[in-house]
Formats: structure tokens, sequence, C-alpha cells
């Protein structure tokens, strides 16, 4: 028994130590305009959510969703994330390949996550991603405006898809049943 723990042991040390040369010598890669392996992706995904299950309080969103609230919150996100997470004009963000992960295309794609998932993974960032803790940046009211803007991105009321509509051509509603050509704006070979 004693050296099969030790072997264990050992054969830890031996992958860490295997690890670290192996940074060292410059083999890892750096460069983010590459895609990650889908197997990355999925244990990178179900790490994440085990984590916010595990971490995220399950709190509900104290600010009303009324149309002013909503409609800040759609400024706040045009602002704040469409530069990686997409603009409002039914665009993937011109980031969209350019980062390690890539930036999920949230306006072409809306999120079903729940509130509290969203406020928790916008106001504490994702490490290891270009996922930005925004608690450091905007107040908590307009975290939780930006979140209920985003989870309601499928059934906004009316006012607020008119304001859509006016400031950026074209609105969930009008936008709903067109192609969807996600990867075909700005396909990228290299
Ligand atoms: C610099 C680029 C960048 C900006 C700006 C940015 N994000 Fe992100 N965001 C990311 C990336 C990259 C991910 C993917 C993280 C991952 O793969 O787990 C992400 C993930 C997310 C997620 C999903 C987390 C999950 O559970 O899957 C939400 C929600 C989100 N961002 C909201 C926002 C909001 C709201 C803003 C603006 C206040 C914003 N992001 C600004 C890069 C960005």
């Amino acid at each position: 028994m004693r050296s099969f723990i030790l072997g264990i042991i050992v054969t830890v040390v031996v992958a860490l130590v295997a690890g670290i040369v192996i940074a060292q010598f410059g083999l890892m890669p750096t460069n983010a305009d590459a895609t990650p392996p889908a197997f990355e992706t999925r244990i990178a995904a179900n790490a994440l959510d085990a984590s916010m299950e595990r971490h995220a309080p399950r709190v509900t969103n104290p600010v009303p969703a009324t149309d002013q609230t909503l409609m800040e919150g759609m400024q706040i996100y045009s602002m704040n994330c469409a530069v990686c997470h997409g603009t409002l004009d039914y665009k993937p963000s011109l980031l969209e390949h350019s980062m390690y992960p890539p930036p999920p295309q949230i306006i072409l794609e809306p999120l079903d996550d729940p509130e509290w998932h969203l406020y928790y993974a916008i106001r504490t960032g994702v490490r290891y991603t270009g996922m930005p803790a925004w608690n450091k940046a905007l107040g908590d009211q307009d975290i939780w405006k930006v979140t209920a803007f985003l989870s309601r991105l499928e059934k906004l009321p009316p006012a607020v898809q008119e304001k859509w509509k006016k400031v950026y051509g074209t609105s969930p509603e009008s936008h709903q049943g067109e192609e969807h050509e996600h990867h075909g704006g700005h396909e990228h070979h290299d």
C-alpha cells in the first residue's frame, strides 16, 4: 500500500515537473488566433458550469425590468460588451476569431442561463479567458441592468425593440426568420 501511494505521488510530481519544463522551454503556444480543440472546450465549459454551481449565489435581480432599465441595459451592453460579444446590428464581433477561447456571440446566439448565473459571470469575469470582471468597472445596478437585458433578448417589450430598431436599424423582432449567416461575415483563412 505504501509503495502504491508513493508511486502515485512520484507520478504526479514527474507530471508537474514535466509541465513546468515544457513551459520554460517555450513549448506552450501563446497565440490567441487559434481555435481550441473540441475536448478542451468541453472540459473548460464543464469546469466553468461546475464552479458557478458551487460559487454563484442564487440571487434574484433587484432591478425591476422596466422599459427604462432594459434600454439602459442595452446601452451598457453596446458600450462595454458588443466589441467582444457582437453588435446590436446582428454582426458577429470583429474579435470573434481573435481570442482564445473565442467570445460567445450573445446577440446572434442568446444565452439561456438564469440571471444569477449571468450576473455572477459578468460581475466576476472568467479566469484564463478574455472575459473581464465587471465589478471593477461598472456599478452593481448597471451589472443587473445588462443582466436583465441579456436574459430577455428574445422577449423584449415593444418599446425596447422600437428603440433598438431606431438606433441600430434592426431589432430582434425584425431579425427573426432572417438567414443566420453566423460565420459568413468575416470568415478568416490562414
Ligand atoms: C474583451 C472581450 C470581452 C468583453 C469586452 C466582454 N466579454 Fe463577456 N466573455 C468574453 C469571453 C472570451 C467569454 C468566454 C468565456 C469562456 O469561454 O468561458 C465571455 C463570456 C461571457 C458570458 C458567458 C459566461 C458563461 O457562463 O458562459 C457572459 C454572460 C458575458 N461574457 C457577458 C458579458 C457582458 C455583459 C459584457 C459587458 C459588460 C462582456 N461580457 C464583455 C469576452 C468579453
